[in-house]
């Protein structure tokens, strides 16, 4: 008899959007149309300047191995951003340069915790969080939130955690695209620091904002790790790059983490990240597009009967509260897919609790598809 799985595998939850991608394509290759409301990326690839670095690189660059924290000119232009973009001075030395943000979680989080130790976050939140958690027999600790408090962490629901080694904060979040302003981030930084709980800060959707103003972590702690990534402002899902701001203290053992277990990210993805900086024009035209996307959604789809919708602050999602619609999101969605035509993905995957009552609406596509699918979903509702 074989050896059992591991319980820490079996304590990860599938993506269940991944059925409602399986479901659109099998409607694709049936001679339907799809309008993909479900993806979470964006539609664009890379800027033109970080395509034509790529192009130089792999005609000049040997593309080996490089240094386990990333090459230097990189975590220097990284540097450069936080000083730019949010007047903060950051040394090189503290940025990490990962294989997307995906693999910034599992170095945070080893370097910041043991097993068994419980760490907070937003629930609804992006489901890979717990899911590592669980991998590493890390616990997820559930803090509820309110429409009221736009899905955010809050000090009262901290206050009634009990003990924990971590908080997880995502602002602009997925899926409901609301932000914590910057006394809010201050005031759970400072919570944190008084506590010795690490803050683990997801910034993927800085530079993909509308209303307010983005403060990364570094702004307003020393002890706070920040998470990014070049996939979604920088429209690069598919080169898996990102990276991490720490404290000094845990550089060392997060390069010893990176040694073993990536020995170093891909060269030409550093190569293309380091000229995606000078792509900000084009960059910023898909912000604008995705701006013109909630702003047709956030009008059409009440009249479709999608009218308890989450006002997305930033990144490119819409969480709709459908519970006046259904008990099981994930249903909806499958017969929204195959009735409508409009793939879009059930909260039961942001929300193992509440999520059977939400969905989240994706507005990365073009401004044309959210036109469809506003067209489709009153048609459907009507019948
Ligand atoms: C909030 C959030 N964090 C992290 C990720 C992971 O992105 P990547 O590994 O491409 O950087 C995603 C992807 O959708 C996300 O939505």
């Amino acid at each position: 008899m074989s050896r059992p799985v591991s319980r820490r595998s079996g304590a990860v939850d599938p993506f269940i959007v991944m059925d409602v991608m399986a479901a659109a394509a099998e409607k694709e290759a049936a001679g339907g149309t799809v309008v993909h409301l479900e993806v979470g990326q964006p539609s664009t690839p890379a800027p033109r300047t970080a395509l034509a670095a790529a192009h130089a690189a792999l005609d000049g660059d040997r593309i080996g191995y490089v240094a386990a924290l990333g090459m230097p000119a990189l975590r220097e232009r990284i540097a450069r951003h936080y000083r730019d973009t949010y007047g903060a001075e950051v040394s090189p030395e503290r940025v990490i340069v990962t294989t997307g943000s995906s693999g910034g979680f599992p170095l945070a989080f080893l370097a910041s915790f043991d097993a068994g130790d419980r760490v907070a976050l937003a629930a609804p939140g992006y489901p890979a969080y717990r899911n590592i958690l669980a991998a590493l027999n890390l616990e997820a600790v559930d803090l509820p939130t309110s429409a009221a408090d736009r899905f955010q962490p809050t000090l009262g629901a901290l206050d009634k955690a009990g003990p924990i080694a971590g908080l997880i904060v995502a602002s602009p979040s997925n899926p409901t695209g609301t932000m914590v302003s910057r006394s809010e981030l201050k005031a759970l930084a400072d919570w944190c620091d008084a506590r010795h709980v690490r803050l683990v800060s997801d910034e993927i959707y800085h530079g993909i904002v509308y209303e307010g103003e983005t403060t990364s972590a570094v702004e307003v702690s020393d002890h706070a790790i920040v998470v990014n990534s070049f996939s979604k402002y920088f429209s690069m899902t598919g080169w898996r790059i990102g990276w991490l701001i720490v404290p000094p203290e845990l550089v060392r053992p997060i390069e010893r983490l990176a040694q073993n277990f990536f020995i170093s990210v891909p060269t030409l993805s550093q190569h293309a990240a380091l000229a995606a900086f000078d792509g900000r024009e084009e960059l910023d035209g898909h912000v604008r597009r995705y701006k013109a996307n909630r702003d047709l959604l956030m009008a059409g789809l009440p009249a479709a009967g999608l009218d308890r919708l989450t006002p997305a602050q930033g990144a490119f999602y819409i969480y709709a509260d459908v519970s006046h619609l259904t008990n099981d999101s994930r249903d909806f969605c499958t017969r929204m897919l195959a009735e409508a035509g409009v793939a879009t993905t059930p909260g039961v995957d942001f929300d193992r609790a509440r999520g059977t009552g939400t969905l989240r609406i994706s507005f990365a596509g073009s401004t044309a598809e959210m036109e469809e699918a506003v067209r489709r979903l009153k048609q459907w509702r009507r019948v």
